[in-house]
């Protein structure tokens, strides 16, 4: 199985729009998929189930209670499941500060899964518990992000984070790159913008571009493809993925 850690410290930059869409193009490729929704917000959970009413969720992960293969739901695509979260997660985020193990929380309850090919892990806007788990578990690291100066500001942070959580946590994490998302048009801003990224990452020549059709997919909870398959940004999504699927080749 290959896990990717969809993560960028700062908020609204399109993790769970990005995880959301990657899951669901990969499980309509015919690969078994797991949406692994580790924020408290729920965002992700909350397109396929009542966030309100979960009766297992991530937080008994962190509460060291069940496997990760207890708590996935299937969803109305085939090939994809769900690791939901909501807020109760929230209470998990300092109980088991101190302890070694704790990064591995995460990991350890992914052991005995068989069978899958993807685990795309949706994280919060924060480098807590929760973000570092999620980097100790994956072989990839996404990072989606808006070519905007407050964006490009964070990115040296988010480097440094992920360098530390190599050298520490996870020698064999790789960032196999960072996805533009709303794209507003090809502005000054943007030529001025892809180049500094550039430097810091692989950026996927493949761009996500701004469009109401996203928020109206979420609104009626379901992926970009089948809420407007025709959708620039359902073919923008598309042609990312056949990008991801061609770097991981490499
Ligand atoms: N390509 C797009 N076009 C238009 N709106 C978008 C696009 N991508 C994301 N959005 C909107 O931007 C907002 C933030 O997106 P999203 O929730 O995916 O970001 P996030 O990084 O997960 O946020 P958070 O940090 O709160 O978890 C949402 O309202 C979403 O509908
Ligand atoms: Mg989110």
């Amino acid at each position: 199985m290959i896990t990717v850690c969809v993560t960028n410290q700062k908020g609204g930059e399109g993790k769970t729009t990005t995880s959301i869409n990657l899951s669901e193009g990969l499980a309509r490729r015919g690969m078994k998929t797991i949406l692994l929704d580790i924020d408290p917000q729920g965002n992700s959970s909350g397109i396929y189930v009542n966030v309100e009413s979960l009766e297992k969720s991530m937080q008994d992960i962190f509460k060291r209670k069940l496997k990760l293969i207890d708590i996935l739901l299937p969803t109305k695509t085939e090939n994809l499941f769900l690791a939901p979260a909501n807020i109760k997660l929230a209470e998990m985020e300092s109980l088991n500060s101190g302890d070694v193990e704790t990064p591995y929380i995460l990991k350890d309850s992914m052991e005995d899964l068989e069978g899958f090919d993807f685990c795309i892990i949706d994280c919060p806007p924060s480098l807590s518990v929760f973000t570092i788990n999620a980097l100790a578990a994956s072989n990839y690291v996404l990072i989606p992000l808006q070519a905007e100066k407050f964006s490009v500001d964070g990115i040296a942070g988010l480097q440094q984070t992920i360098t530390k959580i190599k050298k520490r946590i996870h020698p064999g994490l790789e960032i196999i790159g960072a996805l533009v998302t709303q794209l507003k048009q090809h502005t000054i801003l943007t030529k001025t913008i892809i180049p500094v990224l550039d430097k810091y990452f692989k950026v996927f020549d493949t761009t996500i571009s701004d469009g109401v059709a996203i928020g109206e997919s979420h609104l009626a909870k379901c992926s970009i493809y089948e809420y407007n398959g025709k959708s620039r940004q359902a073919k923008e999504y598309e042609s990312f993925i056949e990008e991801f699927l061609n770097e991981l080749k490499k």
